[in-house]
């Protein structure tokens, strides 16, 4: 399974911050905000990822990430020169997604709590079709919206809808066979001009293919694309890193939890960032 990560768009809610540097490159607390996407694939075991990124911040994300070779995993990158939507991912990541099966998650979306493995490998296992979540939210207008019938199926899915039909908001983390490149290929742009993920995936729905996971109280997904929301990220990241000394979406970490670098690679990572508590926290893992 490949990996794509998201990381384009104008972030124009984050004017002035985002007028010269990309959303994903700001922090939340103490690292970048790629690396909390970055760290979902890595938790799926995913190594072969490619970060889409608007032209002017794609020399900034290989200074950061580089090969990914640091990490155990390859990293590829492709510009996008304007957002015209998410589901341009799979156009633009055509020849990099292959023949494989595709996850899709957004650059600026932030996931943590028990369970998330198991979700994210739930979500894998299910090789044919597409694979969506659903997480209640309280203001479900903004977002995707999906509804759900009693046995789990999916009944309808709307983007931004005036009058929701279900608590159940779409997050921006997608699990696709092959078929999603054409899939991609073949969906008209939307009134916002904008080539739509909810198209894409409306398309599995008629074909009676489209799954989805419900994300239980326990986990957090927080988006970052406000003033607002980036100080609450950062807020709640703090606070539970400071409470249980673990971090959240530490790269290294987890890539040397999933057996991609051993510990004297993990080791040589934290030495270079050992003047930070990031690269301290590293090296009390060896
Ligand atoms: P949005 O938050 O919808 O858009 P944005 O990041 O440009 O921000 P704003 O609304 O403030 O102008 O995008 C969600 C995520 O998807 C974000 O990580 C950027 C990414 N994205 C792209 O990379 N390309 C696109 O064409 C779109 C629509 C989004």
């Amino acid at each position: 399974m490949k990996g794509i990560i998201l990381a384009g768009g104008r972030g124009t809610r984050l004017y002035p911050m985002t007028k010269c540097i990309s959303k994903q490159l700001l922090p939340i607390y103490d690292k970048p905000l790629v690396y909390y996407p970055l760290s979902v694939l890595l938790l799926c075991g995913i190594r072969d990822i490619l970060i889409i990124t608007s032209p002017n911040d794609l020399e900034t994300y290989k200074e950061l990430l580089g090969s990914g070779n640091q990490i155990g995993v390859n990293i590829s990158y492709v510009v996008q020169t304007a957002p015209r939507g998410i589901a341009e991912a799979f156009v633009l990541g055509k020849e990099f997604i292959g023949n494989d099966s595709v996850t899709l998650i957004l650059g600026d979306n932030l996931f943590y709590g028990q369970g998330l493995s198991f979700v994210l490998e739930s979500a894998k296992s299910t090789c044919k079709g597409a694979t969506i979540f659903g997480y209640q939210v309280g203001e479900p207008r903004n977002f995707g919206v999906v509804e759900i019938s009693e046995m789990g199926d999916v009944i309808s899915l709307e983007e931004k809808p005036a009058l929701p039909k279900s608590k159940y908001a779409v997050p921006g983390l997608y699990f696709y066979d092959n078929d999603v490149v054409e899939i991609a290929k073949s969906v008209n742009v939307s009134k916002r001009n904008e080539l739509e993920i909810t198209s894409v995936n409306n398309i599995y729905l008629r074909m009676k293919r489209l799954n989805c996971i419900v994300m239980g109280r326990g986990m957090a997904w927080l988006d970052t694309g406000t003033p607002q929301g980036m100080l609450q990220a950062s807020q709640f990241v703090e606070t539970v890193q400071m409470r249980q000394g673990l971090y959240i979406a530490c790269i290294e970490e987890i890539a040397w939890r999933q057996g991609f670098i051993n510990g004297i690679q993990l080791e040589a990572l934290g030495r270079e960032l050992e003047m930070t508590d990031y690269g301290k926290y590293i090296l009390t893992l060896i």
